[in-house]
């Protein structure tokens, strides 16, 4: 795996970078601390670049701000080459995501690429819907399923530990 032993990376990727994988970043930071996993380090991505360098979308951070999680100091980035090489895990929003993700995936790429709603326990939505175009519901909506899949995930990482 690209990570050094004992380390594990997370690269969580949407499409812009300014709502969905900001706030998988923040939430399963936040979670991955409370649970012990000192090792685990994450960073988040965009497929595209419209906002490379901006800070979350607004809706995005007072909703994670209101269950306790600052994401406000994020700043977008678009996924990139060496991403393959740095993370171990690298964890799309939805399967467009998952496709742009793939197609940029290098021979031999070692990192695990896949949804991050597989790792949700209960797996019953297999995709964390694009907020951007919708009201404040669809925010909420985004925190539900991403701390699920975070819990998840780091059960996950706690038993290959
Ligand atoms: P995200 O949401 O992929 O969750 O960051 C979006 C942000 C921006 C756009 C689309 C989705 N956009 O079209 O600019």
């Amino acid at each position: 795996m690209p990570g050094q032993v004992n380390s594990v990376s997370v690269l969580f990727v949407c499409l812009g970078n300014i709502c969905r994988s900001p706030t998988a970043q923040g939430v399963f930071e936040r979670l991955a601390e409370k649970a012990g996993l000192a090792h685990v380090q994450a960073d988040s991505c965009g497929t595209g670049g419209w906002h490379v360098g901006t800070a979350p979308d607004a809706r995005a951070t007072d909703a994670a701000a209101a269950r306790g999680y600052a994401i406000a100091h994020l700043r977008a980035r678009q996924l990139q080459a060496e991403d393959f090489v740095r993370f171990d895990y690298i964890l799309a929003m939805d399967e467009s995501n998952l496709h742009d993700v793939q197609l940029m995936s290098p021979p031999g790429c070692q990192s695990h690429v896949g949804l991050f709603m597989d790792f949700a326990p209960e797996r019953a939505v297999a995709e964390v819907p694009d907020p951007y175009y919708g009201g404040e519901k669809g925010f909420d909506q985004v925190l539900n399923l991403v701390e699920a899949a975070s819990a998840g995930l780091i059960l996950d990482l706690k038993e290959r530990r």
